[in-house]
């Protein structure tokens, strides 16, 4: 069987989506866990792009040792440079270089001819050579650029020292059968395709990016490019877990195999979802809520006789806990620190303290604390470490015949203590309102919701909301059992984002 190599992108393409900027911490977190999952490349950032992408790169190539690290950057000899000195210490490195391919991109985007693009893509993987032995090329655009011309690039950059070679569908305009057909073109009239490996990266604008990379695969294309969940760029990228698992699920037909530990898929998918602030549809492939739900009478009678009567997956595959322990106001912290554990958390010292008084208060209120509260709990703390201001406090007073007033105490950047109080139009408008008056940043709020994150009334709510500042969207995330302090604490999250991107600029 051939194995595919699963290049996550993650933290570069997908981190592109408008609102799921991540901070440092939370970007190597996701590395940590892409490494636990067995992704063979992740592709960490694009270092030129501003300084915090660089220092998240640089931090994840020194920490993250199981995967390559792969940092991005456009055919520019600074670019290639910056992203050198971010990755340099990684123990796999490898430099992705891109440049646009199409005529459309070539007369109005770079205003290049062929043979000058073609120069530029061999100067540009040539100095990349210089720095390190693994180098991806990416003609972008390339589904939308004739397949002659394809093939002429690749024959060159793997000449100028290449060795993959990857097919982006950056629009999402290609079919399944239309890029099958480019892909064993390539492999008919590039000659010296045997000293490269062949990526594909498809975006999903016509909702056929894993169609169109499964197809891919099958005839010939030994590197995958995806994202957790599947964020990125307007539709998004190709989802990882839809790859992987109709890899595994199909074996009979693909014959392919990944590195990729599928038990830890739901787990992964949970955690970039909870700090990008993505939520995941009922309905979406693995790992949607309803993705091994039966409601329909004849389908349950069915999956109790067999379960393979109407599944086609094993829940437990992608990591759906079968743990049965209670977690209680009774659970000391060893009991939290396994339970962790067996959820893919590893946390010691001041984070299994910080999470353990989490716990120990949520427990209070809360009968049975359930895999899903923790996992927010630890998502909770991952969003307050790196917090400019802190919310202290939040109180309201409001009901049908009263105006909503709020109070709000901060812990200011100097530790100053802050506190004001407003008026609003209800209690979740009187909290920001009041929050607004101390950390004064002008913005819009353009997305509001709740959810509950389990069944019952004591459940913990999960307030997501987006901001708009000068163009640039931020997530905010907050999850308590009140909603009011949920949503006080997604206000801050959004409006630390916001701060720290301002700090960068
Ligand atoms: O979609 C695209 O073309 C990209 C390239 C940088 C590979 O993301
Ligand atoms: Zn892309």
């Amino acid at each position: 069987m051939d194995r595919v190599i699963i290049f996550d992108t993650t933290l570069r393409d997908g981190e592109q989506a408008p609102g799921a900027t991540l901070n440092i911490e939370e970007k190597l977190e996701i590395a940590r866990q892409l490494e636990k999952l067995g992704v063979d490349v992740i592709e960490a950032g694009f270092p030129v792009a501003s300084q915090g992408d660089f220092e998240a790169v640089r931090l994840i190539a020194e920490e993250v040792k199981g995967s390559a690290i792969c940092a991005l950057a456009h055919a520019d000899a600074d670019a290639i440079d910056r992203a050198w000195e971010a990755i340099k210490k990684a123990k796999q490195p490898r430099i992705h270089v891109f440049l646009s391919s199409s005529d459309i991109h070539l007369t109005y985007q770079l205003r290049k001819g062929k043979a000058e693009m073609l120069a530029l893509a061999c100067e540009m993987v040539a100095r990349a050579k210089g720095h390190v032995e693994d180098v991806e090329f990416s003609p972008m655009d390339a589904t939308r650029t004739s397949p002659e011309f394809i093939y002429q690039i690749a024959e060159a950059v793997i000449d100028a020292g290449a060795t993959t070679v990857n097919i982006p569908d950056t629009v999402g305009y290609t079919t399944p059968e239309e890029f099958g057909r480019l892909i064993t073109g390539i492999f008919e009239h590039v000659p010296n395709i045997h000293k490269a490996v062949i990526s594909v990266h498809c975006h999903d604008d016509l909702g056929l990016a894993v169609a169109n990379s499964l197809t891919a695969l099958a005839s010939g294309a030994r590197q995958v490019e995806c994202t957790v969940n599947g964020i990125g760029e307007r539709a998004g990228n190709a989802s990882m877990e839809e790859i992987v698992m109709a890899l595994s699920t199909r074996k009979d037909f693909f014959n392919l195999t990944t590195n990729i530990d599928t038990t830890r898929i739901y787990k992964i998918s949970r955690l970039v979802s909870e700090l990008t602030g993505f939520s995941i549809p009922p309905n979406k492939a693995i790992v949607g809520a309803n993705a091994f739900r039966h409601e329909s009478g004849i389908h349950q009678d069915g999956v109790i006789k067999e379960r393979t009567t109407y599944e086609i997956m094993d829940a437990r595959t992608i990591g759906l806990s079968s743990s049965t322990l209670v977690m209680g106001k009774h659970s000391g912290r060893h009991a939290l620190k396994t339970r962790l554990e067996e959820l893919g958390y590893s946390l010691s010292g001041e984070d299994l303290d910080r999470a353990f008084s989490a716990f120990k208060e949520l427990a209070d209120k809360k009968k049975e604390v359930t895999n899903r509260d923790l996992e927010s709990l630890v998502a909770e703390g991952l969003r307050t470490t790196s917090e400019a201001y802190h919310l202290e406090q939040v109180q309201v007073s409001c009901g049908d015949k009263s105006v909503p007033t709020a109070s709000v105490k901060l812990i200011a950047p100097d530790g100053t203590v802050l506190a004001d109080a407003a008026l609003g139009t209800g209690p979740v408008d009187a909290v920001y309102q009041a929050i607004n008056r101390l950390v004064r940043v002008p913005n819009t709020l353009t997305e509001f919701s709740v959810t509950s994150i389990t069944e019952g009334i004591d459940a913990i709510g999960e307030v997501t909301i987006r901001i708009e500042s000068e163009g640039s969207v931020y997530t905010g995330r907050g999850a308590a059992t009140d909603i009011i302090v949920a949503s006080a604490k997604a206000y801050m999250n959004a409006l630390n984002r916001l701060l720290a991107a301002k700090g960068k600029e």
